[in-house]
């Protein structure tokens, strides 16, 4: 008999809350529109979802910066991709985007990433975590020199997970939790029985030691060969961008791409990908493309010869 195939997994992008620590950047266009090196935020986030696989992808923000998220990204047909959206009128917490996304999520399970997060490196790691058949939770930590402004989980001698604790003023440890989680379809009910936090917010947080109280979460650590920002300050836009600045302009890779992603993802075909590069107006982004596809046809002459 062939192992059951896993379960479905939908993905959320929660790009909404007010950016005030970018302020006055975010009075008009908001925190995920803003650039990073040389596109907009909301693109690398996206581009993790699709590189995991995920093909349905349900957008939350602000009633403010919705309307500029779908001018943008539209509906994902030209990437052969499903991206749908809902509001989430007040920041009530990043679990709330669980329970706005109740009826989306359904009897699949999901991958919830927060729209200000940028990860790079292999991917493996989420590749794997979509593909095991796990209705409980998984959380993913990164080891950092202050977690003072994370999620931080603490060990025990077998490493297992022993405590979670949002922002602690004295961590128990370095490793901070990145903000892509995933969980089984039961995750909504849950968040609908936490209680605000002090600052009026369902915390994810929270939620997670749910998971971890009956011995339903697990963390995955991430390696060296991974990098991971959180874009919430002006100084962290600027480190992200040098970042990727360095990568592109010296490897002539492209990071945070969607259409590059959902290329190389399978969900839509070169000749789809090639006219999607046509349809833009001419910038460093289509040259970038452009170099990516010369490439892509290259391989595949070579592959057939
Ligand atoms: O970046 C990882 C960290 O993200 C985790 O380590 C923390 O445990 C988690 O609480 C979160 O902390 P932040 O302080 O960075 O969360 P922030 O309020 O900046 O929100 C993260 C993203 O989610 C941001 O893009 C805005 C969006 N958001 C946030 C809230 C609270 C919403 O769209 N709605 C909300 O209600």
């Amino acid at each position: 008999m062939s192992p059951e195939p896993p379960p479905k997994t939908r993905g959320i992008l929660l790009a909404g809350g007010r950016g005030t620590r970018l302020y006055p950047m975010t009075t008009v266009v908001g925190k995920h529109m803003q650039p990073i090196y040389d596109k907009p935020m909301i693109y690398y986030s996206l581009t993790t979802l699709l590189l995991a696989g995920i093909r349905e992808v349900l957008v939350i923000s602000s009633p403010e910066d919705l309307p500029h998220l779908r001018g943008l990204l539209g509906d994902g047909a030209k990437w052969g991709v499903d991206l749908s959206y809902a509001v989430q009128p007040e920041p009530r917490g990043i679990a709330e985007a669980l329970v706005i996304g109740e009826p989306f999520i359904g009897d699949d399970r999901v991958l919830l990433m927060l729209g200000d997060n940028i990860i790079y490196g292999g991917l493996d790691f989420l590749r794997r975590a979509v593909a095991e058949p796990a209705d409980g939770a998984t959380i993913f930590v990164y080891q950092v020199k202050d977690p003072t402004a994370y999620g931080v989980v603490e060990f025990d001698e077998r490493l297992r997970a022993i405590s979670l604790e949002e922002k602690p003023a004295e961590p128990r440890s370095s490793w901070a939790v990145v903000g892509i989680y995933l969980y089984g379809p039961e995750c909504a009910q849950r968040a609908r029985t936490l209680k605000p936090s002090g600052r009026g917010e369902l915390e994810v947080t929270d939620l997670n030691r749910t998971y971890l109280d009956d011995g339903r979460l697990s963390v995955r650590r991430l390696g060296r060969g991974v990098a991971w920002f959180d874009t919430g300050t002006p100084e962290n836009l600027l480190e992200a961008s040098n970042f990727v600045r360095a990568i592109e302009t010296r490897q002539g890779l492209i990071i945070g791409s969607p259409e590059e992603a959902a290329y190389h993802a399978g969900f839509c075909s070169l000749a789809r990908f090639e006219s999607n590069v046509r349809g833009m107006p001419h910038s460093p982004y289509r040259a970038c493309l452009e170099r990516v596809l010369r490439e892509e046809r290259a391989e595949l002459r070579s592959r057939r010869e």
